[in-house]
């Protein structure tokens, strides 16, 4: 698909690589549908993206509420007069042990309300997005494609029961989803970033950081314009669906 045009909205699109991804399309000539719920960040994305002079407009919207979701597709749809590509890309990190103990005694485990706020926003907020795209998309009756934003830690990692279960859930989604949906003209794909620099390790350690890149066999943290090159070239490339493209240095975890 050629981006230019297209209308591409984005989830978490206020900063990190949810903006990043939009400058990305913005400069090829599409149309930008930021979401978010940060409203004062969204409002900088906004002007941010119209420096590019293309269409761009901002929804605050929780992508982990039904109504506000079905709402924000419809107003997108009535806006614009067509959805091409989502970007899946809104999450969040709540870190934390299952369970933290030393010498028989328990000090902490993961509470529900961590494990839920994860599985809330970086998987209900991924299904609900895709599938309110998907039912614009086939109404529309046009080619459409979504990217899902999976991760690294989709394997496991310790201190992310909550987020390695939503980014695993995410990557198995973009499969079937590719499968269901490649009838209408629909394509799916994932991007499992690594460690990039972003706002979303703004808490972690500068020595914990300096470990993790020590670790990167590319020796660095990526940069978000890497990650926005390979959703570019996912909405390009019309034969490629259904696959998880990694970018992570070279690492494991
Ligand atoms: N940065 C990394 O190293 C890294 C690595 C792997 C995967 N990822 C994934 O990439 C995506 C973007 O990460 P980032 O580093 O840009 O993070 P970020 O924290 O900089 O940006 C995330 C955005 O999502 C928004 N958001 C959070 N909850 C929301 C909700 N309920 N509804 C709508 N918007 C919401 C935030 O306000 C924020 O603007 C996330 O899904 C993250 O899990 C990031």
């Amino acid at each position: 698909m050629e981006p230019k045009d297209k209308t591409i909205v984005i989830t978490g699109g206020a900063r990190g690589l949810g903006l990043c991804m939009a400058e990305a399309f913005a400069l090829r000539g599409a149309n930008i549908a930021l979401v978010d719920v940060d409203q004062s960040e969204l409002a900088r994305a906004l002007d941010v993206c119209r420096t590019h002079g293309i269409d761009a407009r901002s929804y605050p919207t929780d992508v982990s509420d039904e109504s506000q979701v079905e709402s924000l597709f419809a107003k997108i749809q009535t806006d614009f007069g067509s959805i091409d590509v989502l970007i899946n890309n809104a999450g969040i990190i709540r870190d934390g042990l299952l369970v933290k103990g030393k010498a028989g005694v328990v000090e902490k485990k993961m509470s529900l309300q961590q494990w839920q706020a994860v599985i809330d926003v970086n998987l209900t907020g991924v299904f609900l997005c895709g599938r309110e795209a998907a039912v614009k998309m086939i109404e529309n009756q046009t080619a459409g494609v979504i990217i899902n934003i999976s991760s690294i830690a989709k394997t496991g990692n310790i201190g992310q029961s909550n987020y390695t279960s939503a980014k695993s859930a995410v990557a198995a989604m973009t499969v079937t989803w590719a499968k269901e949906l490649a009838a209408h003209g629909i394509r799916a794909a994932s991007i499992a970033p690594g460690f990039m620099a972003t706002e979303i390790l703004k808490d972690m350690k500068p020595q914990a950081l300096e470990n993790i890149s020590q670790s990167i066999p590319l020796k660095r943290l990526g940069e978000p314009e890497e990650i926005a090159h390979a959703a570019v070239f996912i909405v390009e490339n019309d034969y490629l669906s259904g696959r998880t493209i990694e970018i992570d240095g070279g690492l494991r975890l």
